[in-house]
């Protein structure tokens, strides 16, 4: 198994496992968010529960199919033997991601933490839409190696939930630092680590990549 089938396992067994982990945990164990909007106190906006909690469950069902649907176009073998589904699979993924930069927009004014989260959460918006489209503009343009570039890119930002989540429990009941202010850390933190972790895993699985968009053939490594 070389880096890349390990990497690719690695994060299909993370993916795999947040995926169930959503969809059990709010649409089964807390389906009224209740832990979550617990934390909401001096919005200045009023969040109406009647829609704030539909509109919540469409952003984690895309959220969930997004991150699926990405995760097999990353498959190497699906790939090769199957382009005619990597295609149509390729626009499940991109309208996922649509529905749930949709959903998040409206989610985004009332955000636990007030203006500089919704701030960080429209950020996030902005971003993943710019490098979606960026990933499928060098595909319609053939440009192959650029196209699975930004779409690592692109994938990356379907662990915004977890991160955000991680982060916050990391500094509330480690560092025992006040649940918003470790909810507002947890989302610069992970923006900065969703930018930074696919370059990383760029640059690390480069050498064994030969770019096909300059005329080499090449196995897909992740
Ligand atoms: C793809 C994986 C994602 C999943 C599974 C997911 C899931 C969730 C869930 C369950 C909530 C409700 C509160 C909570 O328990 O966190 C939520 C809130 C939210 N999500 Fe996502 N999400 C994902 C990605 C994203 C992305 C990429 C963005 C932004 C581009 C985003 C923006 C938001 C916003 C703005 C809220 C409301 C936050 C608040 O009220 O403080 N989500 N998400």
């Amino acid at each position: 198994m070389d880096r890349g089938q390990f990497v690719y396992k690695l994060i299909a067994c993370i993916s795999i496992i947040f995926i169930l982990y959503a969809l059990v945990y709010n649409f089964v164990i807390d389906p009224g968010a209740e832990t979550f909007l617990s934390h909401k106190v001096d919005l200045v906006r009023e969040l109406k529960p009647q829609i704030w909690l539909p509109v919540m469950y469409v952003h984690v069902g895309f959220a969930c199919v997004a991150m699926a649907s990405g995760l097999i176009n990353f498959s190497s073998r699906i790939y090769e033997k199957h382009r005619r589904f990597h295609r149509l699979n390729g626009y499940v993924y991109v309208s996922s991601v649509l529905f749930v930069v949709l959903t998040s927009g409206y989610m985004a004014p009332y955000a636990t933490g007030g203006k500089i989260n919704s701030m960080g959460f429209n950020l996030l918006n902005i971003l993943w839409l710019l490098i979606t489209v960026t990933a499928l503009v060098h595909i319609f343009k053939k440009q192959i190696q650029k196209h699975r570039r930004w779409m690592i890119q692109s994938y990356a930002f379907c662990f915004t939930n977890m991160l955000i989540h991680l982060f916050t429990f990391v500094f509330h009941q480690v560092f025992g630092i006040a649940y918003v202010t470790s909810y507002t850390i947890g989302l610069y933190s992970s923006i900065a680590l969703l930018l930074i972790v696919p370059q990383v895993l760029l640059r690390a699985l480069k050498p064994i990549g030969i770019d096909p968009d300059k005329g080499e053939k090449r196995r897909p490594v992740l």
